[in-house]
């Protein structure tokens, strides 16, 4: 199983701090921004990770995660010269998934919930079964998303990218898993009338092919955001400021994450602390190190 995340793209809406900074690096609180997709992949149980971005922010990411060793992961990165759509991923990619399967994750999406666990796991079994997933969340403004037209039995129909008059509330959020099909579906794609190649051409392929499957966050119990505006941006990092400060426990402390998965030991962890604020520090130390 391998993991993608694509942090590409311009990032206009954020304009002037995306001029100089890559959107996926920017601070949600107390982590950059790629924290948040990086600690859902791992969740997920996945080592392999491929970063896609611009040409000019690369180095930044290869200083920030290395090849992932220190989390016990392998991570790779390739650029993409233009933001020509989240389904180029795919082909950017081919080498790297091989003849896996591949969950992709955007950037700027963050996830959260108690029992996300569970839905990861569900959506790992739905792909050793030859089912592809998506995540659909309820939004009050639907046209602004990928949504999801479904059928009387709740099974999807079709998706349609920002249509004007959406058949549902449910966005499909920027969290894929597809099966390895998704290259030679990739393949075949021709760009959109904005240019791009599209996710959403992807996901009603798998639908036409009766292999696509869908869960849903409901928001009582999940958090979905996307950080690409400033509002956003700013109701993410408190969101994560006070869920930590309320629950006592960390978000995408990738650290911690790869010693609960057992990516790495005790003993990485130590030599892991340096890099992490003394706040940080003082939390694993608490929670794992003190014998
Ligand atoms: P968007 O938010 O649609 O685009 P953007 O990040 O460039 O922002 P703006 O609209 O303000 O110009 O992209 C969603 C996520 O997907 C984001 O993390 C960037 C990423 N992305 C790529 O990496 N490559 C692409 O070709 C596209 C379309 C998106």
């Amino acid at each position: 199983m391998k993991g993608i995340i694509l942090a590409g793209g311009y990032g206009t809406r954020l304009y002037p701090l995306t001029k100089y900074i890559s959107k996926q690096l920017l601070p949600i609180y107390d982590k950059p921004m790629i924290y948040y997709p990086l600690s859902i992949l791992m969740q997920s149980n996945i080592k392999d990770v491929l970063i896609i971005t611009n040409p000019e922010f690369i180095n930044i990411y290869k200083d920030l995660l290395n090849d992932g060793s220190h989390l016990g992961m392998n991570i790779e990165y390739k650029i993409q010269h233009e933001p020509k759509g989240i389904a180029e991923a795919f082909i950017l990619g081919e080498k790297f998934i091989g003849d896996d399967n591949v969950c992709l994750i955007l950037g700027d999406n963050l996830f959260y919930g108690n029992n996300i666990d569970e839905l990861l796991s569900r959506c790992l079994r739905n792909l050793q079964n030859n089912f592809c997933t998506i995540i659909g969340y309820e939004v009050d403004d639907p046209e602004r998303f990928g949504v999801v037209e479904f059928d009387d039995n709740q099974e999807v129909l079709s998706i349609e990218e920002k249509p004007k008059k959406p058949k549902s509330n449910y966005a499909v959020t920027g969290l894929y898993f597809y099966t390895n099909d998704v290259i030679d579906f990739s393949k075949k794609l021709t760009p959109s009338n904005r240019g791009e190649l599209e996710i959403t051409d992807i996901n009603n392929i798998y639908v036409e092919e009766n292999k696509m499957l869908i869960e849903m966050m409901d928001s009582k119990s999940y958090k979905w955001l996307d950080s690409g505006t400033f509002k956003a941006l700013h109701e993410s990092s408190d969101f994560i400021m006070k869920t930590q400060f309320i629950n006592k426990k960390q978000i995408a402390l990738l650290d911690e994450i790869a010693l609960l998965n057992g990516f790495i030991d005790k003993d990485r962890l130590k030599r892991n602390l340096p890099n992490l604020s003394e706040d940080l520090q003082e939390y694993l130390i608490t929670n794992y190190l003190k014998s």
